[in-house]
């Protein structure tokens, strides 16, 4: 099928690794462009190589920039902009979990959620809004997970600012519609991305994958059986930022294994 985005420009918040990396290289496969960015320059140069399997340096721009800091996100977008003539898609990607009960979690830790989950977005929304206004329109997909609207006690302050970004969006989605522009969410469960292989490595080292990873669905009673896969989210985003779903705008689209029971 083809999904219209041969020759789009793409940028990916948070593409060196997990979901936005395999993002990269799907919008690549499709004739796309993707611009990706990180706060760790190695990780980001081995994103580089790996998307050069997919597509040509021409295709391709990756810089380190930290999404929570405003002139980072700024000089990156009018970077992307400017070395590809322009911006279609926006995907925010980046972003890590706090663990902590109410009484453990820190200003500081507190303070970081907030600037990862709003501020970040805001800054990258601001920055990429003319350009898409100038293409007549475009895509931006927030990566937000089945916290936003079923918290879990021990992740409250992720919980808590997930779920403000998905009122964000909701309300995005209904401010940039006269512009063209589509917003979307995609609510995630557990998906076997870099993230959940670095606390394998930490915590069972030794364990098969495999083994580590029938456990973990296991134990949090994942109804498909299974972890999800980084390609099966990208699907999906891929898809949000199709022409097949031009008239999908202020949704969420759970990519859990059906592990949200939230209506
Ligand atoms: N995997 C899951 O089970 C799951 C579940 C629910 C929600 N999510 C969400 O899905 C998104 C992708 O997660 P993932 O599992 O693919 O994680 P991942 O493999 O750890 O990738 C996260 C990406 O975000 C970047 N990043 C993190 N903080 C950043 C910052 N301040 N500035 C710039 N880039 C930053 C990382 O690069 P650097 O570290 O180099 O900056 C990396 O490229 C995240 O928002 C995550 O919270 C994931």
């Amino acid at each position: 099928m083809d999904l219209g985005l041969n020759g789009k420009i793409a940028v990916i918040m948070g593409g060196t690794s997990g979901v936005g990396l395999k993002t990269a290289e799907m919008f690549l496969q499709e004739g796309a462009k993707v611009a990706i960015c990180g706060r760790n320059e190695e990780r980001k140069d081995k994103a580089y190589d790996h998307l050069m399997k997919y597509g040509e340096a021409s295709s391709i721009y990756a810089a380190t920039c930290d999404v929570t800091n405003k002139l980072d996100v700024t000089s990156f977008i009018e970077n992307t902009a400017s070395s590809f003539g322009g911006i279609d898609i926006l995907v925010n990607a980046a972003g890590q979990s706090v663990m902590g009960y109410f009484f453990d979690v820190t200003d500081e830790q507190w303070e970081q959620q907030i600037q990862l989950k709003y501020f970040a977005i805001i800054y990258a929304i601001r920055a990429v809004h003319p350009y898409l206004v100038k293409q007549g329109g475009g895509r931006i997909i927030n990566i937000n997970a089945t916290l936003a609207k079923e918290p879990e006690r021990h992740m409250v302050a992720t919980a808590a600012t997930r779920a403000g970004l998905l009122n964000l969006s909701k309300t995005l989605s209904q401010e940039l519609a006269p512009d063209n522009i589509l917003v979307n969410s995609v609510s995630l469960g557990l998906i076997r991305t870099d993230q959940w292989e670095r606390r394998r490595m930490k915590n069972a080292p030794d364990m098969n994958p495999e083994d580590y990873y029938a456990d973990l669905a296991k134990k949090r009673n994942i109804p498909i059986g299974r972890v999800g896969e980084a390609e099966e989210v990208a699907s999906v985003i891929l898809f949000l930022a199709s022409k097949q779903s031009s008239y999908v705008s202020g949704s969420t689209i759970e990519t859990a294994g059906a592990l949200g029971k939230a209506l």
